[in-house]
């Protein structure tokens, strides 16, 4: 990361000049272990922050604009800096940015007139989160110091993409980016919206693997999704008065209610319940060190993304089937929102190489595009980085 943040420094200075000197944030993407689809049902998630993360390099502006210039796009947006708090979103990436910017105004904040860059590491369309990587980072940047509580600043966050961006996304890709961990796991209930940092056990290691593909289906799908399992909450909660979202119902409860709603509905639900189960197995899993148990959560975590909650791919499938088939691999899963992206496999480390090539041969020569693999180095959460004295730069104090 010290080599990301010094670039978008240089590329402030040449871009906007180097004075004022600018303030570097950094937010990081994450790869989600186990718990897909529950966060917005308000149940539990087990993500890592990656250290492949979006650096924000800012400094105030003179001439009234709020400036932003994509290094990753090459492209550059500006609004008047007093109209944020009534500005409308454009559909495209700099949605994040001033989706972000108005939030913050709306919570009371000043943003006056500054210039942005941002350079990310994580690949679009990955499903490595790299929207929450942009809000997060872009949040810090302009409260520059500011405090603002962990907690409120990924809601804020997530109130940019559910109301500006207008996707209704769960908290777990903000959390995650404000609350990462060095080492750890973070599980997370996204109710309480209390979090536990799990360690994860010697001998495995994570990758995520990207098919390369994001197929067009998925924002229109997710919000399916979050509609069927309102419907699911409904049906739940004419019987059950108790039910307010499918975190209060149990996969056993559920089975009694199969004729209560349409049976695509009940799928959806099932995997939910499911879901939530497996996390905490998951979680009693990693204290164990039980790593073949772990292992096949992942692997049933998949199959039910892929046969109830329908959210896999042909290219998620091959991988993850492939994989699994490999020496050295404990289990395989898509990670994120699905119809592509990447799927994250569990290996016994002194097989990673061996399984990353055949599993890039594989793929090839299936579907004639090359896979990324990137390890999954669980990293600390949202920061400054400053520049010290010898030109290399750090996570600054506090
Ligand atoms: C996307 C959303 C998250 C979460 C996942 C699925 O990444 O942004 O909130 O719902 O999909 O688990």
């Amino acid at each position: 990361m010290a080599g990301a943040a010094r670039f978008v420094i240089e590329r402030f200075r040449e871009l906007y000049g180097a004075s004022p000197e600018p303030r570097v944030f950094l937010a990081p993407g994450r790869v989600n272990l186990i718990g897909e689809h529950t966060d917005y049902n308000l149940g539990f998630v087990m993500p890592v922050a990656l250290d492949l993360a979006c650096c924000t390099a800012t400094a105030p502006a003179g001439d009234g604009r709020f400036r932003v210039f994509s290094e990753n796009l090459g492209e550059s947006r500006d609004w008047p800096a007093a109209g944020i708090a009534s500005a409308t979103p454009a559909r495209d990436w700099g949605d994040y940015v001033l989706g972000v910017a108005r939030e913050l105004v709306r919570a009371g904040f000043d943003v006056p007139p500054r210039n942005l860059l941002l350079y990310s590491t994580v690949p679009v369309g990955s499903g490595l989160s790299s929207s929450a990587a942009i809000e997060v980072s872009t949040a810090l940047a302009l409260l520059e110091g500011r405090p603002m509580e962990p907690l409120e600043l990924a809601k804020l966050c997530r109130r940019a993409e559910n109301q500006f961006v207008g996707m209704p996304c769960g908290i777990m890709d903000q959390f995650i980016s404000v609350f990462g961990r060095d080492h750890a796991a973070v599980k997370i209930d996204c109710r309480s919206l209390e979090h536990e940092v799990v360690p994860l056990p010697e001998g495995a290691e994570f990758v995520a693997v990207n098919t390369m593909v994001k197929h067009e289906l998925g924002s229109s799908a997710y919000r399916e999704r979050v509609a069927e399992c309102a419907a699911a909450v409904e049906a739940l909660a004419r019987r059950l008065p108790h039910v307010s979202s499918l975190r209060d119902v149990s996969t056993q409860a559920l089975a009694g209610f199969e004729g209560a709603m349409p049976p695509v509905v009940f799928r959806r639900a099932r995997h939910v319940t499911g879901e939530n189960e497996r996390v905490q197995a998951f979680v009693a899993a990693s204290r164990s060190g039980d790593l073949e148990r772990m292992g096949r959560l992942l692997v049933e975590s998949h199959n039910s993304l892929r046969h109830d909650y329908q959210v896999s791919c042909e290219e998620l499938d091959f991988l993850v089937d492939t994989a699994v088939r490999l020496e050295g691999v404990y289990g395989a899963r898509m990670t994120g929102g699905g119809f592509g992206g990447c799927a994250v496999l569990m290996i016994r480390p002194e097989k990673t190489v061996a399984v990353t090539q055949a599993l890039s041969e594989a793929y090839e020569t299936g579907f004639r595009l090359i896979p990324e693999f990137y390890p999954c180095r669980p990293s600390e959460g949202a920061r400054e980085v400053a520049a010290d004295s010898d030109g290399s730069f750090t996570a600054a104090e506090g």
